[in-house]
């Protein structure tokens, strides 16, 4: 018996039975509701629309529904279909492409189903360990008193463990000391507003909401210590892709001399891409920017038919970072160039 449990994710697998359950994140915090991921077609569909998301998260949870097709009797050559699907369901997050390349090895090398399943399970636990291992390092950094800013959502929601950035809060917080968190609503899709703050208020970590547009008011007036993001992917050169507004607070931290510190696995570092502007930047639709689609329904607000940019993630140059709270220690610039993370 098989039983994976997050924040976000629920997997069990008997000889009889396997199912693959996760918190809905488009709902939350309106609605606490899970939908069971049933096929691979469901999968991608969930995490092209953000209904579980984070890197480190859609990689997993693709891995867990490659895993579970194996299982429930799909032959090699649609799984190796399957998972080319799932790869393809996001572009910017290299944990995602990490994850399928590791089922398509599985699959290429023939493995059973259970062995193939196996590969899933590991990624999972894996990814618990590699949190628990950066948080820890990430904390030293940490002082009482800071007030940290954030963006987006890097918590349990975004990964299998305690999560990236937020994993490194939290720690400075179980770890007694006394810190505040101002959380970036983080436009469109409002990962901070929604995600970051309902986890912040389950963890009792005091926060305070801001829109994004608030954050270099808050720099000016010398109310942020840290500022701590997570990313989507890091090129060898150490310029990193993460959340849309990522390089604009980077920007701000540094007129203003703020340390600005980026958190990922060793799973979100791209060898093969040598800097940021070849990191491919997802593009969503015009909808999440020109009004929302709540749960009690759609509200319009642009100018009917406005042109509408939608970039869902930007790059910030290695220059702009003070650190890369890593699962093997906090990683300089210095590093990145004499190829130490290589
Ligand atoms: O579009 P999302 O919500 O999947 O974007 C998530 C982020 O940008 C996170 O900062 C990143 O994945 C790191 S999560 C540990």
């Amino acid at each position: 018996m098989i039983n994976l449990e997050s924040l976000a994710l629920r997997f069990t697998h008997t000889p009889q039975h396997t199912e693959l359950w996760i918190l809905d994140q488009m709902l939350l915090p309106l609605k606490e509701e899970w939908m069971p991921l049933q096929t691979v077609s469901e999968t991608v569909s969930a995490i092209k629309a953000l209904k579980v998301r984070g890197a480190p998260l859609i990689g997993v949870t693709a891995a867990l529904s490659i895993g579970q097709s194996a299982v429930n009797g799909t032959s090699m050559t649609q799984l190796k279909e399957e998972a080319q699907a799932l790869h393809n369901a996001r572009p910017t997050a290299v944990n995602l492409m990490l994850c399928m390349n590791r089922m398509i090895a599985g699959i290429e090398a023939k493995k059973s189903p259970e062995e193939l399943l196996t590969i899933a399970v590991d990624l999972f636990n894996e990814d618990v360990r590699l949190c628990e291992a950066l948080a820890e390092n990430g904390a030293e950094l940490i002082q009482t008193g800071d007030n940290i800013l954030t963006h987006c959502n890097t918590g349990g929601l975004a990964t299998a463990g305690i999560g990236t950035a937020l994993g490194v809060i939290r720690k400075a917080h179980q770890q007694g000391k006394a810190i505040h968190v101002y959380v970036d609503e983080t436009r469109p899709l409002l990962q901070g507003a929604r995600l970051t703050a309902w986890e912040l208020k389950k963890l009792e970590i005091p926060y305070t909401l801001i829109t994004d547009n608030m954050a270099g008011h808050l720099m000016r007036l010398n109310k942020v210590q840290k500022i701590i993001v997570g990313c989507d992917r890091i090129a060898s050169n150490g310029d990193f892709a993460n959340k849309i507004g990522t390089y604009s607070l980077a920007v701000l931290a540094h007129y203003h001399q703020i340390p600005f510190y980026v958190a990922g696995p060793y799973t979100t570092l791209d060898k093969e891409c040598a800097c940021g502007d070849q990191i491919p930047i997802e593009q969503r639709k015009a909808s999440e920017v020109s009004g929302v689609e709540g749960v009690f329904g759609r509200v319009e607000w642009a100018a009917p038919e406005s042109p509408v940019y939608n970039p869902a993630f930007d790059v910030t140059p290695a220059e702009l970072a003070s650190g890369w709270i890593m699962n093997d220690g906090v990683f300089v610039r210095e590093d990145f160039q004499q190829g130490k993370l290589r």
